[in-house]
């Protein structure tokens, strides 16, 4: 018999919590180990050093479906325990995942065997094992679009504007428990460099149909660019934390050359951690180690480390080592927003 939707909607995805787990052992003894094991050792060694160098602003970087996935309070607790100075990532974890659980909405366990027919005819989609209300994913569309209406028409960047939905989640939003939202109250900047390749595309291509030859808003990725490079600027030291590779990724190792482009130098990346399932054989940007990065001048070599394995397995392992080390208590909050301006 054919599933209903409320049955195939009614067990959510629940969100791990890093501060529940003290993983230092388990991560400690993978560093006795060989393979990936050892590899994630050290990642989480390098990330606790980025933390522990307080001359060093953490840039985070995240791709991939990793909030849908139970990863968002990860990523809140790196927010809210200074465990990061600036986030790149893609749209659709900030708008139809994060966002769009701070309407109220949830991510449901299904199964990578469903009938994906029988999803589309009642409104389900899916991403590998999880389920969505389609329904719901168009109402995180729509308030985007009613968001966009009601800001002054003029270009943003992606920052400016997530910076925006972080405001109005302050006033309207259902949970606290939100990246956009902690990140706003953090003083934490978050540049999607791709922004309308998610939600917020089908919110803004509605916003700038129904106003066809008048003011509208747009969104500037140049801007997005610069701001991140004042961002490195006000920095002395920065190091990468990259979760999955893309767009996020090229972007924030960038920032180095940027910086010189415009005639002020500064120092590659001096540390740098890449959790991944892609490998460099097909030269391709999300697999291209970090050593190779650094013939492009963008991350040194001594401290970095690729780690091969699936977020949900390595980030909290890797987040919850450094977590529980606690040199973030000792580092300043940095409120790079105000170095965006
Ligand atoms: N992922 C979605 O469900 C979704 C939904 C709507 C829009 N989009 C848009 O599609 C574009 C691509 O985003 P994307 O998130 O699919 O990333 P992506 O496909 O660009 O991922 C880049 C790389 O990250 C690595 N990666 C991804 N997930 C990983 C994981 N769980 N563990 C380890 N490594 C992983 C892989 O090597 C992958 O090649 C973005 O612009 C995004 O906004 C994505």
């Amino acid at each position: 018999m054919t599933p209903t939707k409320t049955e195939l909607l009614r067990d959510t995805i629940e969100h791990l919590d890093i501060k529940a787990h003290d993983v230092r052992p388990l991560v400690r003894a993978m560093g006795h180990m060989a393979f990936q094991a050892r590899n994630l050792h050290r990642a989480a060694t390098l990330y606790d050093a980025m933390l522990e160098d307080t001359e060093c602003g953490v840039i985070l970087c995240l791709a991939g479906s990793l909030f849908s996935a139970g990863l968002k309070q990860v990523v809140v607790d790196l927010v809210r325990h200074r465990m990061v100075d600036a986030i790149v990532s893609t749209g659709a974890l900030i708008v139809d995942q994060d966002f769009f659980e701070a309407l109220g909405f949830r991510h449901y366990r299904g199964s990578p065997h469903a009938d994906d027919n029988t999803l589309r005819e009642l409104h389900i989609d899916r991403i590998y094992d999880t389920f969505i209300d389609e329904d719901e994913l168009r109402e995180c569309d729509a308030t985007i679009a009613r968001l966009a209406s009601e800001l002054e028409t003029r270009p943003y960047s992606s920052r400016e504007f997530i910076g925006e939905m972080g405001a109005w989640l302050a006033r309207h939003g259902k949970t606290r428990d939100s990246v956009v939202l902690a990140a706003h109250e953090a003083g934490v900047p978050i540049f999607c460099p791709a922004f309308s390749d998610c939600s917020a595309g089908f919110g803004l291509v509605h916003h700038q149909w129904t106003r066809a030859g008048r003011p509208q808003l747009s969104i500037d990725s140049a801007r997005d660019f610069l701001e991140l490079t004042r961002c490195r600027l006000a920095l002395r030291d920065s190091g990468l934390f990259m979760v999955g590779g893309g767009v996020p990724k090229n972007f924030a190792q960038d920032v180095v050359v940027a910086a010189d482009f415009v005639g002020q130098p500064v120092a590659m990346h001096k540390y740098a951690v890449q959790l991944t399932v892609a490998d460099e054989r097909d030269g391709a940007l999300s697999g291209s180690t970090l050593r190779e990065a650094s013939s492009w001048g963008k991350v040194a070599t001594t401290a970095e480390q690729m780690v091969y394995g699936e977020a949900t397995l390595t980030l909290p392992l890797v987040a919850g080592y450094a977590f529980h080390q606690r040199h973030w208590e000792a580092r300043p909050e940095r409120r790079l927003v105000a170095a965006c301006q």
